[in-house]
């Protein structure tokens, strides 16, 4: 209720201003149970649980719109659609802009970009990530084109923080048009299930369109991205769940370029052995394992944070340490699609790699791959360029590069999986490690063809030059003759050896070319 005298005295104006908090911080109770029955919380709740208890500091409090076009003067709530402000994860200072739906839908007009320009401003000043949280109806109507300006703005800040600081989208309601971009552009994107949308247009648009029609949960809900599209990298249950995995992704990064991601004490000896690595490679080169179990084993504490979790499958990606180091783990997933690499797989890893090495993140890949995958579809949906997306990422990548090779190493997909020819720094393979051009009986087909076709019993000579092959190729000592591979290790020593590894190359500096920026085929 505004006061009907301006206050004189100083108890007065001190009576004001906390009037004023109160009112930036009231929510329309039918709005806020409407919020609450649908599992969501307010934009201010939200911030409460993300940071470190009582870190917040608001900024922008008293900020009000500007505009008086369709009766807006009339609704001129403080903090307009967005509350901003900084605090603590962990101790460590981190910005966030938590958009708040119940102004204006959370819609983005003129002074609301205004705010997440300058949070996101000082982000950069002082080298702290970045936390976005979404939910907004877009560009605010009423504004017109300035909204569309205001967009702008804030794309140009997530370019140009970009690797420079991590920024992070939380996604908890609706996030739509252009303004999808800007999560896009972050590091990390998560959706709650069930209460967030992502899409360039709507389901109605759609309709109108092009007649086809669709419900907002498939086309833009948190598993059509994070399934389907691999827009998103975590599909979180609820908003509690979102906003808990939020503060763990955060303890893998650092606050910026110029540091280390924070080091994490841990009890787990880095000199364990790792005896239950010997069997979970089957025998059988054709039977699968997870990938996921050899990287539980060798981390500390068995801890890893899966990125991407559910898109591309055939390529596992996400955070773990090792003696309390944060290191980013690329491996093949022999469970699905007998890990080959296609076009989803190659970028997915690709992004992650980038995202690692611009967050000085070391890299540890695990690779048991049966090469790229054949096919019309791979070959025209493009491959070759998108396939090289990954081999360019590793070969750019300045950060300490290690890599075991478990099983399978083959053709083009040996090269490109952090091998020696790319800059790995320590390249390690286990004795059931195969690396050729391509499995024994490709191999033999092609190149005793006219052999077999002569042969009076062809299944046996097959089996014997296939026997013979597999001597020669299929296991890791042509290359580390070479010194393709730095050592061939036993499976239960794989913890110790990538600990020292890693201890060894913390210290790796390695100045790219003097250039503008490469040219990574996009
Ligand atoms: C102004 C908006 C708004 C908008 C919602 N509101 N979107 N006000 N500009 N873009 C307001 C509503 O008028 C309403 O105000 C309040 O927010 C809540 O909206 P509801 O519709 O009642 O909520 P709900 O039923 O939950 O539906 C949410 C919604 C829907 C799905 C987001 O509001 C919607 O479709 N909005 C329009 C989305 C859209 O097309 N935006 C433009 C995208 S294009 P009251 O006063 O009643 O509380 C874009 C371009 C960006 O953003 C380009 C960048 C380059």
């Amino acid at each position: 209720m505004a006061r009907q005298t301006p206050p004189s005295t100083l108890e007065e104006k001190l009576a004001q201003l906390e009037e004023l908090r109160a009112e930036a911080r009231t929510v329309d109770p039918a709005k806020l149970e409407k919020r609450h029955a649908q599992g969501r919380y307010t934009a201010r709740e939200r911030i409460e649980k993300l940071l470190d208890e009582g870190s917040f500091q608001e900024l922008d409090m008293f900020v009000r719109h500007r505009t008086t076009d369709f009766d807006m003067a009339k609704n001129r709530p403080l903090s307009d659609g967005v509350v901003t402000g900084h605090g603590t994860i962990d101790g460590r200072r981190v910005c966030v802009f938590s958009q708040d739906f119940t102004n204006f839908g959370g819609s983005l007009g003129e002074v609301m970009a205004e705010k997440m320009c300058k949070v996101m401003d000082l982000a950069a000043k002082i080298g702290a990530p970045v936390i976005g949280i979404n939910d907004s109806g877009g560009a605010r109507i009423q504004e017109g084109v300035v909204s569309l300006a205001g967009y702008g703005d804030v794309f140009l800040r997530n370019v140009r923080s970009s690797g420079v600081i991590p920024q992070i989208s939380l996604i908890m309601g609706p996030c739509a048009g252009g303004a999808v971009y800007s999560p896009a552009i972050t590091d990390f994107i998560g959706m709650v299930k069930n209460t967030s949308h992502m899409f360039i247009t709507g389901p109605e648009v759609i309709k109108t369109v092009t007649g086809e029609v669709v419900e907002f949960e498939e086309l833009g809900g948190a598993m059509a991205h994070n399934q389907k599209s691999g827009v998103a990298h975590f599909a979180w249950e609820d908003e509690d769940h979102a906003l808990e995995e939020t503060r763990y992704l955060f303890s893998f990064l650092p606050s910026n370029n110029l540091e280390r991601a924070p080091y994490v004490p841990t009890s787990d000896d880095p000199n364990r052995e790792t005896p239950e690595l010997i069997d979970i490679v089957p025998d059988n080169p054709n039977k699968p394992y997870d990938m996921r179990e050899v990287i539980r084993v060798a981390v500390d504490d068995e801890e890893f944070l899966e990125v991407h979790e559910h898109f591309a499958t055939n390529v596992v990606v996400g955070f773990a340490r090792l003696n309390g180091h944060a290191v980013g783990v690329v491996g093949n997933q022999p469970m699905s699609m007998a890990g080959v690499l296609d076009i989803d797989g190659s970028e997915k890893a690709a992004r992650f790699v980038r995202t690692c090495d611009a967050f000085n993140i070391p890299l540890v890949t695990f690779c048991d791959v049966p090469g790229f995958l054949p096919g019309t579809t791979q070959e025209w949906d493009g491959i070759i360029r998108r396939g090289a997306k990954l081999l360019y990422a590793f070969a750019e990548a300045t950060v300490p590069k290690i890599t075991i090779i478990t099983r399978k190493a083959y053709g083009g997909a040996y090269d490109v999986m952090a091998s020696k020819h790319l800059g790995a720094d320590m390249n390690f393979a286990w004795p059931t490690a195969e690396v050729a051009v391509m499995g024994p009986e490709g191999a033999v087909n092609i190149i005793y063809r006219n052999d077999l076709k002569n042969s009076p019993t062809p299944e046996e000579r097959r089996q014997k030059l296939m026997d013979d092959y597999k001597a020669r190729f299929a296991n890791p000592y042509s290359a580390a003759e070479r010194g393709y591979l730095d050592d061939v290790i036993e499976p239960s020593e794989t913890r110790q050896r990538l600990c020292v590894a890693l201890e060894a190359l913390l210290t790796k500096h390695e100045p790219g070319p003097k250039r503008k920026h490469g040219n990574i085929p996009l």
